[in-house]
């Protein structure tokens, strides 16, 4: 059996990575959409929300699942039996990172496999950061993340 991670933050998820989502989960038997427990950067959803989000946008793939992790992504990754981790790239300015990443990656666990999805070019633009400065300042999110959360997205900010 194939099995795929794809980690993030997901704070919260948006199109561009539902539309990897989709994609990747067809090219693998599974996929694990793996939530980081985030040390450096303070997120906005708690681990819930964010799990939580995606779950709901998820609804249909059957064979999607999702989880959350602390520590290495390859270890993770280890301890779940897979065998490739899902990286989505927008723009050239995501490659000099996620270059570094899978190298590291490979040289800490050289069995896992990390596999780049272009992003569709309607979502190369977006990132959830964007997302949520957008809503912050009253902006409108459609069309950035999925119609199903979009209103959970906005109750946030119009709680804090
Ligand atoms: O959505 P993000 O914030 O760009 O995701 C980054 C993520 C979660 C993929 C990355 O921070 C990560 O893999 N964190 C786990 C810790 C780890 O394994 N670090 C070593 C990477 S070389």
């Amino acid at each position: 059996m194939r099995i795929a991670i794809y980690p993030g933050s997901f704070d919260p998820i948006t199109n561009g990575h539902l539309d990897i989502i989709q994609r990747s989960s067809q090219v693998f038997d599974k996929l694990t959409v793996a939530v980081v427990k985030n040390h450096s950067k303070k997120p906005l959803f708690t681990m819930e929300e964010r799990k939580g989000l995606i779950r709901k946008t998820i609804n249909g793939l059957s064979n999607v699942e999702v989880d959350h992790f602390d520590g290495l992504l390859v270890d993770f990754v280890s301890a779940k039996g897979a065998q490739v981790i899902i990286k989505g790239l927008r723009a050239m300015s995501d490659f000099e990172y996620e270059f570094q990443m899978a190298l590291l990656n490979r040289k800490l666990q050289p069995n896992v496999e990390t596999m780049f999805m272009m992003t569709n070019h309607q979502y190369s633009y977006l990132s959830s950061s964007m997302v949520k400065e957008i809503a912050a300042l009253g902006g409108s999110i459609t069309d950035l993340v999925p119609e199903i959360i979009r209103q959970d997205i906005l109750d946030k900010f119009r709680k804090v």
